[in-house]
């Protein structure tokens, strides 16, 4: 354990020791990006998710038309840029994946605990992952307006904001260790600065995202726990109020910035 620690530890300070500059191979593959953006290979996961939309499933064998995304029942366009926001029905403020979920159960009783307690890209919280990239594709061009009125969206935005400066963990790490200045890179990965509206922006409106590099479709919670891993803190649990807070933040940064959904990445 404790080697493991250390080598953990030696991989992070060498890739803080990598130059500012974009390289070559950042560069080529933004060129790769815009060639694949026709094409993008998030498209099968979006047919799958259009699919699953329409389809009567779960215990009460109905289909996810009548879910509310926000806008109203069964409207899905311009939905997700709207989101994360306040629903009056749940109390709470649920940002896609959540509010899919609560769809799910309440439409078709298929149990939230079994996507909670399920593994990224595996059953119910894989078929999740499809119906948001069906989701995000019909906010594509559509500027991010997420609306912090409501007072439990203020509070959501004050403990985003809190928790992403909050240092905790094996290196002591915030988000902001890795996401608080300008140029930074981890190996040939530019890392956006978030505290800026632009930074964030580059981030939320980039994420759901196809990644070359695996051939996976990754949610924005998938995003997020994933960097939790690489801060070497606690995993957070799928959906849970810590990652709409942080959801939230970001979203919130990036009014007026157009989504990019589903995006390519790496
Ligand atoms: C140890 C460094 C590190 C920490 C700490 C970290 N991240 Fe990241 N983050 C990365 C790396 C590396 C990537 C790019 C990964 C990739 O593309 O495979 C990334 C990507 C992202 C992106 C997508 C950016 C884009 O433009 O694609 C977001 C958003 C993000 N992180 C948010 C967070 C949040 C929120 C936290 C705190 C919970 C956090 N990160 C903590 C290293 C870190």
């Amino acid at each position: 354990m404790k080697r493991k620690l250390m080598a953990a530890a030696i991989g992070v300070t060498a890739a803080f020791a990598a130059p500012l500059a974009f390289t070559s191979e950042e560069l080529n593959f933004d060129a790769y990006r815009q060639m694949l953006a026709d094409g993008n290979p998030a498209e099968l996961f979006e047919m799958e998710g259009e699919e699953l939309w329409v389809t009567a499933r779960g215990p009460k064998n109905a289909t996810l038309e009548q879910c509310d995304l926000g806008l109203g029942p069964g409207v899905v366009e311009g939905a997700a840029a709207q989101l994360p926001r306040y629903f009056a029905d749940t109390g709470k403020v649920q940002d896609l994946e959540s509010r899919l979920m609560h769809c799910m159960e309440t439409l078709q009783g298929i149990p939230s605990g079994e996507i909670i307690g399920g593994k990224f890209r595996q059953g119910e919280r894989g078929k999740l992952a499809s119906l948001v990239a069906y989701v995000v594709t019909h906010s594509k061009g559509k500027p991010i307006a997420v609306d912090v009125s409501h007072p439990k969206m203020q509070d959501m935005y004050a403990m985003g904001e809190k928790v992403f400066f909050y240092r905790t963990g094996a290196m002591d790490f915030s988000c902001a260790s890795c996401h608080g200045e300008d140029g930074k890179r981890i190996r040939a990965t530019h890392l956006p600065n978030i505290t800026t509206n632009k930074g964030a922006a580059e981030g939320w409106t980039s994420w759901p995202a196809y990644r070359v590099s695996n051939s996976q479709f990754w949610t924005f919670q998938h995003r997020l726990w994933d960097c939790f891993r690489q801060q070497r803190t606690a995993e957070p649990v799928f959906a849970s109020d810590v990652t709409i807070a942080l959801s939230v933040f970001l979203a919130a940064k990036s009014n007026g910035y157009e989504a990019q959904w589903p995006g390519v990445k790496r």
